[in-house]
């Protein structure tokens, strides 16, 4: 299908190897100030003992050393924050023995299902050699936003993508399954209509849902669980593409679904379009996953036909990664895991991922009011409601270097209704978003050594990584790089963690244009 539709464009660039340059060079300034654990301490397997150590120790992370200017004299003090620091520390060795067990259960769910780690064949088979033309449709559901997209593939890694975005409203994300497709298909009609297109001519999309699928062919697939909120009834167990092709029915939009996806596939998938080392796609933004090119005679579950190309993507669904024994769980994590919409489900994504870190800090804060540690032990409404701490205000509190750390006031007094706080308070407040945001990066970072080992892809791999974490948290990628640094050593060198904006409606575009003729 070729269409000549003019378009808006979002520049892409393919500059990789600059790119690459760029990133080796800022790793190495980096590098020079990275942890070297001297850590022997086995994990234990009791969850409320972590094996971490103390800031203070000779093991004390980066970052926070880098900023010790601002560190306040609580860190030797008795009470609640050296336990805080103490629970919220990732030894390089347990990362270590993180890696080799998700290593693991990688196996294990490529052997079975009912495993934890799901490893979904996602029946894409081919990468795309960067030459592939024509205009595809493309629907993206990640979590918080839903988008319609015409991808342009140009060829030569080029693409041209013109798009709508829509805000999924708490309504539609909790309401019935039909409410929600039929908003979906209704924003499709808009779309086409702006495009000038006649909806009744056939057409077919690429579909991005990014939520556990048991995927039964390229495009059919059913929901496992929701996650990230959602809990839209008449969907769990249905398959996915059957309900939207039904409300495109109801609406009169002759649109065919040839391709279903998860956003981490079409990560990869788009990244792989103009870089050819990508075998990796992560996300981590509102929920967190990864997928990546698995030997078909690696995959000792799968039945279906040997592809000809004999290797598939996987999807690891990783946020439903819940070793106890291994993960470093706090009392903090618990309670918020039993209050979430999804008790039990999804405990690695639980610790790291967009929709739940400033959900973990306020859990921290409130403790530390209620023993009077700060704000003089007093409240305010918003911080006492679930979910009114964003992810977004730890990314302004980590990035606030003023001296009075005027920016983290104005987040907890104007926006949290917090009363006159003392710069003690914020810098409590923001060593505990650092304690949050930096476990989060390197329990990220101890995921993807997991899927390079297990590809045994150390000489030379492209992770394309895309989420609002990954792109607007302060320091993230960097705490990133220095915990891969921790994990293999000079090999870190070879795994280039690169951003992939808004890369998984493309992806699906490319894979229905792969695999649109099955
Ligand atoms: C979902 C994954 C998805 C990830 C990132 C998780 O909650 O289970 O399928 O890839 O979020 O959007």
């Amino acid at each position: 299908m070729d269409l000549d539709t003019p378009l808006f464009i979002f520049g892409l660039t393919t500059g990789v190897a600059l790119t690459a340059a760029v990133q080796y060079f800022i790793s190495a300034w980096t590098g020079a100030k990275t942890q070297h654990s001297k850590d022997t301490t086995p994990p234990r397997d009791s969850v409320h003992h972590p094996d971490a150590s103390p800031i203070t120790s000779p093991d004390a992370l980066p970052a926070i050393r880098r900023q010790s200017w601002n560190v306040p004299s609580f860190v030797a003090a008795e009470g609640t924050l050296p336990r805080l620091e103490r629970e919220f520390t990732v030894s390089s060795h347990r990362l270590q023995t993180m890696v080799r067990h998700l290593v693991n259960e990688m196996k294990k769910g490529l052997a079975q299902d009912g495993h934890t780690l799901k490893m979904i064949p996602s029946y894409v088979i081919s990468r795309p050699t960067g030459f592939e033309t024509g205009s595809f449709f493309a629907l993206d559901l990640g979590g918080s936003n839903f988008r319609v997209c015409l991808v342009t593939l140009e060829g030569q890694g080029q693409t041209r993508v013109r798009q709508t975005k829509h805000i999924v409203s708490d309504e539609l994300k909790t309401g019935t399954g039909e409410a929600l497709f039929d908003f979906f298909a209704e924003c499709i009609g808009k779309f086409l209509q702006e495009l000038g297109l006649n909806p009744s001519e056939p057409r077919s999309l690429g579909f991005t849902f990014s939520f556990p699928i048991e995927q039964h062919a390229i495009n059919s697939g059913t929901l496992m669980q929701w996650n990230k909120g959602f809990s839209a009834t008449g969907v769990l167990k249905a398959d996915v593409v059957e309900l939207l092709n039904k409300a495109l029915k109801k609406a009169h939009i002759n649109i065919k679904v040839t391709a279903l996806v998860n956003d981490t596939v079409g990560t990869l998938i788009s990244h792989a379009y103009r870089d050819p080392q990508t075998y990796v796609g992560v996300i981590f933004g509102t929920g967190t996953n990864a997928a990546y090119v698995e030997r078909i005679e690696e995959i000792p579950k799968w039945t279906g036909p040997i592809p000809p190309t004999k290797e598939m993507v996987i999807n690891t669904e990783w946020g439903a990664y819940d070793e106890a024994s291994v993960l470093p769980i706090t009392s903090f994590d618990r309670d918020l895991d039993r209050a979430s919409t999804n008790p039990r489900k999804q405990i690695f994504e639980k610790m790291i991922s967009g929709m739940y870190l400033g959900e973990i800090v306020r859990h921290v804060l409130l403790d530390l009011i209620s023993t009077g540690e700060l704000f003089k032990g007093r409240s305010s409404q918003t911080l006492t409601t679930p979910y009114q701490f964003e992810t977004a205000y730890m990314s302004r509190i980590e990035r606030d270097h003023s001296l009075e750390l005027s920016d983290t006031k104005a987040v907890l007094e104007d926006i949290l209704g917090l009363q006159a706080t003392t710069v003690q308070d914020r810098r409590i407040v923001k060593h505990v978003c650092e304690l949050v945001g930096i476990r989060a990066a390197r329990l990220s970072a101890a995921g993807v050594a997991a899927i390079v080992t297990k590809m045994n892809r150390l000489d030379a791999c492209t992770v394309a990584v895309d989420g609002s974490v990954f792109q607007h948290y302060p320091h993230f990628a960097n705490r990133m790089r220095d915990a891969l640094r921790e994990l293999l050593g000079i090999m870190a060198e070879n795994i280039v963690l690169e951003q992939a904006r808004d890369g998984s409606g493309e992806g699906a575009a490319l894979i229905a244009a792969l695999h649109g003729h099955e």
